[in-house]
């Protein structure tokens, strides 16, 4: 039982405590009355597509593990909130587990792992805020970003040729719509091969960076950790040769599909492959590289699961991928962090990470993968960065302009005014969809995605000091309502739950595209409506 220094009763075991059902491990827990659960990262729901989750997690059951699925992000943490106080559990175990918040019993909630310890921190602070830096203080916080990652980004899969990549720098300075980021996506690539430019699409990738950099662009690459297996490709051969690759049991590699085709996987878990990566990575570096976007670090292999069986050095442990949700998802991101591959060392590296665990927010960004040009979607992606917030994970976003399908002008001209005030803001669109450049919707689209892009750069300044302070507390940029308002019954109301504060100072009520009038929420306090300083 937890008790504040006033006696009052925060959280208890049920009578039923902690069962082992073979390996299992499980801890029951008291409801209290009228108890709200919120937190889990990116994790908020369960069938496909999962993105309509609530602010809340009640009613639901969860399962956190490593997977390519539509939530790729494992964080077993969650802040329970009632009238007696509010507090945090974090249960410090990477096996497959499940959080139950009453989906199949009205007796208990319950937090359980396939293997492992009983191991979970119980933090309590007086507010909401206070444990999220508590927990973030354990876990880590996010480091301070360049200043230009906070800039709007524009990616697809993919611009190429080098020629359309500059068309599309040129665009932007001629429409006056401030940019400061082009991705390459997979197609920069010789077949898709990790460490390598496509010499037709791109036959000078250095001097192509030079030009984009003279246009005032930063360029990041995607990277994935699939490494084809192909004798003579250095990678691969190198790889095999000092064993840096995830293996079977009986040592032999383990190869899973993904874009090259076959692929062996890098070991991340051990520190000769992260060095080796690092080393790789001149490759990028020297050709001008700013930024790298690592992706299906699940890591994902076509099917979806890898063999429960395949081992992972662990720091020289060695254990099943099976036991452990961190493997490439969080310790790839690490070694990119590391800073020793660029040659300034007080140049803050810019990682963006589709998978990780606890603790990932300082390592990269996340974005909340594979989501569709849907209303729905669109009004999720907000719900996901609002919850990684509460988690840890400060700097997220969502794909502005949705990934697969095609949006409507007015859903695009929306998501580019919402992701003004994200954490972080990016567009992108899948192979084979139509343009989705802002400019792409026709000019009413435009003009509406520029002001809101003007309006980005010109909150830079109160954005900029949020990240910062924001690398010092924990606590996120984009702010669920629950963190200051937590016992606003309101505020927890599926007509409300889509708003929250950016950057402490402003009220965003999202709304779907196709909605001309909307009630709005205010929670208790003063507030000014931002185009006319109107008291409402
Ligand atoms: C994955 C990523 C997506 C990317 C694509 C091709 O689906 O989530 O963002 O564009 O792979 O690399």
């Amino acid at each position: 039982m937890f008790f504040d220094l006033n006696g009052n009763l925060l959280n208890a075991d049920d009578s039923l405590g902690t069962s082992w059902i073979g390996t299992e491990v499980t801890s029951y827990k008291q409801v209290q009355k009228e108890e709200k659960f919120i937190g889990l990262g990116e994790k908020n729901g369960e069938s496909r597509p999962i993105r309509e989750s609530l602010h809340q997690l009640e009613y639901r059951l969860f399962r956190i593990w490593h997977r390519d699925d539509p939530l790729y992000m494992s964080i077993p943490f969650y802040i329970g909130i009632h009238d007696k106080g509010a507090y945090g559990i974090y249960f410090d175990n990477t096996h497959k587990s499940v959080f139950n918040f009453g989906a199949s019993t009205n007796r208990f909630v319950y937090f359980s792992a396939e293997d492992g310890d009983l191991d979970y921190y119980f933090i309590y602070q007086p507010t909401v805020a206070e444990i999220i830096s508590a927990y973030t203080w354990l876990t880590g916080r996010m480091q301070l970003p360049p200043k230009w990652a906070l800039g709007f980004q524009q990616c697809r899969y993919s611009y190429y040729p080098d020629s359309e990549v500059y068309t599309l720098a040129q665009t932007f300075r001629d429409k006056k719509m401030p940019a400061d980021v082009i991705y390459l996506d997979i197609h920069h690539m010789e077949a898709y091969k990790v460490f390598t430019f496509d010499g037709e699409k791109f036959s000078d990738p250095k001097g192509m960076i030079t030009r984009l950099k003279e246009k005032g662009f930063k360029v990041v690459v995607i990277m994935d950790p699939g490494i084809k297996t192909q004798q003579g490709y250095l990678p691969y051969d190198e790889g095999l040769e000092n064993g840096l690759f995830v293996k079977y049991p009986d040592g032999k590699t383990y190869e899973g599909q993904v874009w090259p085709g076959w692929c062996a996987f890098p070991d991340f878990t051990k520190e000769e492959t992260r060095s080796w990566w690092a080393e790789k990575m001149a490759f990028y570096t020297d050709a001008g590289v700013d930024g790298f976007w690592t992706d299906m670090n699940e890591p994902a292999s076509w099917g979806q699961f890898t063999p429960n069986l395949i081992e992972f050095d662990y720091e020289g442990e060695k254990a099943p991928i099976e036991r452990h949700a961190i493997s490439t998802a969080c310790k790839w991101p690490e070694v990119l962090r590391k800073d020793r591959f660029f040659q300034n060392p007080d140049k803050r590296p810019f990682v963006l990470t589709r998978s990780g665990f606890a603790g990932i927010q300082r390592f990269a960004a996340a974005w909340t993968g594979d989501n569709v040009a849907s209303e729905e979607h669109m009004l999720a992606g907000i719900r996901l960065v609002n919850s990684m917030g509460l988690s840890g994970v400060s700097f997220a976003g969502y794909d502005v302009g949705g990934f697969a399908a095609e949006a409507s002008k007015s859903l695009f001209a929306r998501w580019m005014s919402l992701g003004a005030f994200a954490p972080f803001y990016r567009a992108h669109s899948m192979i084979n969809s139509n343009d989705a450049e802002p400019w792409a919707f026709g000019e009413e689209v435009e003009e509406i995605s520029r002001n809101y892009m003007k309006l980005r750069y010109r909150l830079l300044p109160t954005i900029y000091s949020k990240f910062y302070s924001s690398s010092l507390s924990g606590l996120p940029i984009s702010e669920s309502l629950a963190i200051q308002y937590p016992l606003d019954e309101n505020i927890y109301l599926s007509a409300f739950q889509n708003e929250y504060l950016f950057c402490d100072a402003f009220l965003i009520a999202p709304v779907e595209s196709t909605k001309e009038i909307t009630k709005v929420y205010l929670p208790a306090g003063d507030w000014y409506y931002l185009f006319s300083d109107k008291k409402t």
